[in-house]
């Protein structure tokens, strides 16, 4: 199948959270088994700057799309190259040259323009689509930022170069940003006029709401996890005022956990590390440890503390609320911590300023570093992930992997990937809890630094962690299967409504 991938970030060439990974390595495991895929992304200033070495620009299309009473143009240059799972098209138009994707760094503040921005990248793909004589068989959308192409396909006239429309299927990476807009958005949007009535295709209380016009638009759903597919329809906690629609399309909707990359994510050949380890062999692991903490100036005296690792967004969904209560007294206990992550500043002043208190014993790092991530998941005995929620979460994945036991609240993603010890001692790869309270973080930490102490049955623990398989293949065949439920729903829907040419 021709598969078009639209989204707002993708690993190598941007990324902000998961969300790059994720549809890269989907990208790379669609093409391993023999499917055509290709991207699109806005070109963001950083890709203008600089473009990752290796990669080169096969190609330039310009389209152009009625905005308002004005013609708007964009460029859609193509890259490839060996760094890439597959071909890229950037989208280049003035709003994206600007630092940062969401957020205006010098304000931390999502740009004011960012639903004009979404837009207009979206219609430049759907007035891409298929121009260069590739024709997608089915659009791959991912979260907010991308819904408006599945609802051109649907709703807007289809470009005369295109026999059919393709399939379409939306995938829901986090409910917490849905893109609320207000009403005049729909003027950006070139969906024919009307569809903003009240409890219509894309109203949300009397404003535009992004993430439900793609839920409703597209021929299917997924989301990256089991248990966050049943959360979101289920209860208003996780639904964040889409559960009721959700539940209207549970018949199309699937949870998919997401695959992690194997050759990027690797202690064995992870050339971020200053040793490499693997389960035959874990004494690389403790001098990973050992190369982390002199890097940080963490206390390397014996007997050595447990030393607990975080890599994450500084976002409320993150779990920061719960940790910083009893950070201290984590810390009384004999246990080193270290924080990579960027985001809120009062989450970020609270952590340096933990980081200050305790030198030796906390160490805290801002910004985007995505080495030292991986340096954190190799010298790390414990990986904390206490999140308020979790669509499916890939840290925890990446931490069992380098045998980093993973700590989590029993959400998404996390649920289906972390087996409590207590729970399952046979099956058991980490540490689980429930209740979203301080003193419930607090009470796994010691549960787990009290098995940390049993040096046999810690390396169990460690051991089934990394043998586990979260390579995409199985999860990328169930993409696949959902392709194909897209475009008979697509077929189906042409027998019983032929399109007015
Ligand atoms: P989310 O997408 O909600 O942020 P995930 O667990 O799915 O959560 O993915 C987070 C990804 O972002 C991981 O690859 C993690 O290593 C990375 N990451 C988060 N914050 C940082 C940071 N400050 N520096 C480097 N990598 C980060
Ligand atoms: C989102 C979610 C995260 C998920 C990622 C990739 O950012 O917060 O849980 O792993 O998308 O799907």
């Amino acid at each position: 199948m021709r598969v078009l991938m639209v989204t707002a970030e993708l690993w190598p060439l941007a990324k902000v959270g998961g969300l790059a990974d994720m549809v890269g390595s989907l990208a790379g495991a669609l093409g391993r088994i023999g499917h055509d895929v290709r991207s699109a992304i806005p070109r963001y200033r950083d890709l203008v700057e600089r473009v990752p070495p290796g990669l080169r620009e096969t190609g330039t299309r310009e389209v152009s799309f009625v905005v308002r009473h004005g013609r708007v143009s964009a460029r859609v240059v193509r890259v490839e190259g060996e760094d890439l799972p597959s071909p890229v098209d950037l989208v280049a138009h003035d709003t994206f040259d600007r630092p940062g994707i969401y957020l205006d760094p010098a304000t931390r503040r999502p740009y004011e323009d960012n639903g004009l921005r979404w837009a207009i990248f979206c219609r430049a793909v759907h007035a891409a689509v298929g121009s260069d004589g590739w024709v997608p068989d089915v659009v791959h959308a991912h979260d907010h930022q991308t819904a408006l192409v599945p609802a051109l396909l649907r709703w807007a006239k289809l470009p005369g170069r295109l026999a059919r429309r393709p399939a379409t299927v939306f995938t829901i990476h986090n409910l917490g940003y849905q893109g609320i807009e207000p009403p005049s958005w729909a003027e950006l949007s070139g969906l024919p006029r009307g569809l903003e009535y009240a409890a219509g295709p894309i109203e949300f209380h009397g404003q535009v709401n992004l993430m439900k016009m793609g839920i409703v638009a597209s021929d299917r759903l997924t989301t990256v996890s089991p248990r966050y597919a049943e959360e979101i329809r289920a209860s208003g906690e996780f639904g964040a005022g889409l559960e009721g629609v959700l539940a209207g399309r549970a018949d199309r909707l699937s949870g998919i956990l997401n695959g992690i990359d194997g050759s990027v994510w690797d202690p064995g050949s992870d050339p971020h590390l200053p040793f490499r380890y693997g389960p035959e062999s874990l004494a690389g692991k403790g001098k990973v440890a050992a190369a982390l903490r002199r890097e940080l100036g963490l206390d390397d005296s014996r007997p050595r503390a447990p030393l607990v690792g975080m890599v994450t967004r500084l976002a409320s969904q993150k779990g920061i609320d719960i940790l910083l209560p009893v950070l201290d007294r984590i810390l009384d206990d004999g246990v080193q911590m270290v924080i990579l992550g960027s985001g809120d500043e009062r989450y970020e002043s609270a952590l340096r300023e933990a980081a200050r208190r305790r030198p030796g014993r906390m160490a805290f790092r801002t910004g985007h570093e995505e080495e030292l991530a991986h340096r954190i998941e190799g010298g790390a005995d414990m990986f904390l992930m206490p999140s308020r929620y979790e669509p499916c979460g890939l840290n925890q994945m990446y931490s069992l992997r380098y045998g980093a036991v993973p700590l989590v609240r029993a959400v998404g993603g996390l649920a289906d990937t972390v087996v409590d010890l207590d729970e399952d001692p046979e099956r058991a790869n980490g540490f689980v809890f429930r209740a979203y309270e301080p003193a419930e973080l607090l009470k796994t930490v010691r549960r787990a630094v009290r098995i940390w102490r049993d040096r046999g049955l810690w390396r169990a623990l460690v051991l089934r962690g990394m043998a586990a398989d979260f390579s995409w293949e199985r999860s990328a065949g169930r993409y696949e299967e959902v392709y194909r439920e897209a475009l008979a729903d697509r077929d189906a829907e042409a027998v019983a409504a032929p399109r007015a040419s």
